[in-house]
């Protein structure tokens, strides 16, 4: 079974009109036409119109970091998965972990905001992971499996193999700290037998899983090259042109 990379750049709340416009069209103009890995940048959402412009035609996905799960109407502040694609979006980030702690997302919320995500035709990055608390108690199968089995439920089968997922340990991000390739690999492959219990084992095989946390170029081969690890979402090194190319130069 072969998954196809997906890198995504997460800009977080970072970036202005210009430099984020500037930063696109270096990443697209790098990464040529026919990129071997999937090539995704999500900038914060009042300049998606912006870099889709600077995108269009590049061989470069543009994703949100978040949506609101509602159709059109009284939600002040919000934006849905119908004005994300409008917008030019094909992917969208939902359940970061900087979401679910400064912003109290729980995995009810975010089981809403996958099925709007997938009604809306966008493709969701569902993103996990665990504190430094949760590990050093032993417990981050348990809050990875807890987080996955709210966040997917509901998830028909059919449309599980186009759900991105995105191990992202908290203790690694911003932090420099990175999980070793084979921590990592440890909790891609109990996402993986997870989500074969969850749908089936050909679904799981297909499903792709990021690893996500302080991923940088000197460390992104090592993590790419591990059997469980399909792609990066990354942060930080996402905000540098040579940074961001060397990583999906890896992949
Ligand atoms: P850093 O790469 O800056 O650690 O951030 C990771 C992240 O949170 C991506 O969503």
């Amino acid at each position: 079974m072969s998954r196809r990379t997906i890198i995504a750049g997460n800009w977080k709340m970072n970036t202005r009109a210009a430099d984020g416009a500037s930063l696109a069209q270096g990443i697209a103009d790098a990464v040529g036409e026919n990129p071997t890995v999937e090539v995704v940048v999500c900038p914060p959402s009042v300049y998606l119109s912006r870099v889709a412009d600077v995108l269009a035609g590049s061989a470069v996905g543009l994703g949100a970091q978040n949506l609101y799960p509602a159709d059109d109407g009284a939600y002040t502040g919000e934006v849905n998965a119908a004005m994300l694609c409008d917008s030019g979006c094909r992917y969208v980030i939902l359940g970061h972990s900087e979401r679910r702690a400064i912003l109290g997302e729980t995995d009810a919320q975010i089981s809403e905001k996958l099925a709007a995500a997938l009604a809306g035709n966008l493709v969701p990055i569902v993103c996990v992971g665990e504190t430094l608390d949760d590990r050093e108690g032993g417990k981050t199968e348990a809050v990875v499996e807890e987080q996955l089995r709210g966040s997917l439920d509901g998830l028909d089968e059919a449309r599980a193999s186009g759900v991105v997922i995105a191990y992202e340990p908290v203790w690694a991000i911003g932090t420099g700290k990175t999980a070793s390739p084979e921590q990592a690999e440890e909790v891609h492959a109990f996402i993986r037998k997870l989500l074969g219990e969850l749908f089936t084992d050909e679904v799981a095989q297909q499903m792709r899983i990021q690893y996500g946390g302080s991923v940088k170029p000197g460390n992104a081969k090592e993590l790419l090259g591990q059997p469980n690890i399909d792609g990066a979402l990354v942060g930080g090194a996402s905000l540098k042109v040579d940074d961001f190319v060397a990583i999906i130069n890896a992949g």
